[in-house]
């Protein structure tokens, strides 16, 4: 009766006393992702396990969505049907990276996944409390877009997204010289990709659109346009 009561305070206890500690197990992973369906997902992830003096030279990482393995540091490792060759961990497990990729994203992918690390010569973590959710959606954003007028017109056309290893491809209905230009988030997970056209306007480039068309990894598109004015031109004394 006695031992039954103190039973669980002791466990909390304990589970509280591993936690924070630089010793000790930590793991980096943003908990909610919006992904496009179709698209790709490089999710970021860093973990520290407690210190030892024991010689290391195993390690294995799996990435987990409650009993089903999604990913694992074992590109040979069977994964169920839903996940074969979808996912990929392509980080040092050595140096604490435990990011993966996940490709062709369905509306079904919401996990929450977790993180597992097994140093067999050392100790065994899944990390359930530091979980990834993702929100798939179906339809991108139209992309933000800007014109400035000058001797020559630039406009640019951005939008984010999380997959930085296939990213957006722009084309534009203008010729002109293009330039794409994607920017290491702050977040470390959400990308922003610009393309920038510059040309040197005729007459007949004003006041029509300008339309930058982009294609997402997963081959969705979205689109959205500017119209470069002739008065800021004007302005500039150019084309009087
Ligand atoms: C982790 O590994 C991935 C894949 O190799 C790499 O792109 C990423 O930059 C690494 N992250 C860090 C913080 O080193």
């Amino acid at each position: 009766m006695e031992l039954k009561l103190w039973l669980p305070i002791l466990i909390v206890f304990g589970m509280a006393e591993s936690l924070g500690t630089s010793k000790d197990w930590s793991i980096k992973v943003p908990s909610k992702i919006p992904v496009l369906q179709g698209s790709c997902v490089d999710i970021p992830c860093r973990y520290k396990y407690p210190k030892t003096k024991k010689i290391l030279n195993r390690w294995r990482g799996f990435w987990k969505r409650g009993n089903t393995l999604v990913a694992s540091s074992f590109p040979s490792l069977k994964l169920t049907d839903e996940f074969h060759k979808r996912t990929r961990m392509s980080g040092y497990l050595q140096s604490g990276n435990c990011s993966w990729q996940l490709f062709g994203v369905r509306t079904t992918d919401t996990g929450p996944f977790h993180f597992r690390i097994e140093l067999p010569q050392h100790k065994s973590n899944s990390f359930l409390k530091n979980m990834v959710t993702l929100n798939v959606f179906r339809v991108p954003a139209p992309p933000i877009m800007t014109v400035a007028v000058q001797d020559k017109v630039t406009a640019t056309c951005t939008v984010t997204h999380v997959c930085p290893s296939s990213p957006p491809k722009f084309s534009w209905n203008h010729y002109g010289k293009r330039e794409t230009k994607s920017k290491k988030p702050a977040n470390k997970w959400l990308w922003k990709t610009t393309s920038t056209l510059t040309f040197t306007p005729e007459e007949s480039d004003f006041n029509k659109p300008i339309i930058c068309t982009v294609t997402f990894f997963g081959r969705k598109t979205t689109k959205g346009s500017v119209i470069p004015s002739r008065r800021r031109v004007t302005k500039y004394g150019v084309n009087i």
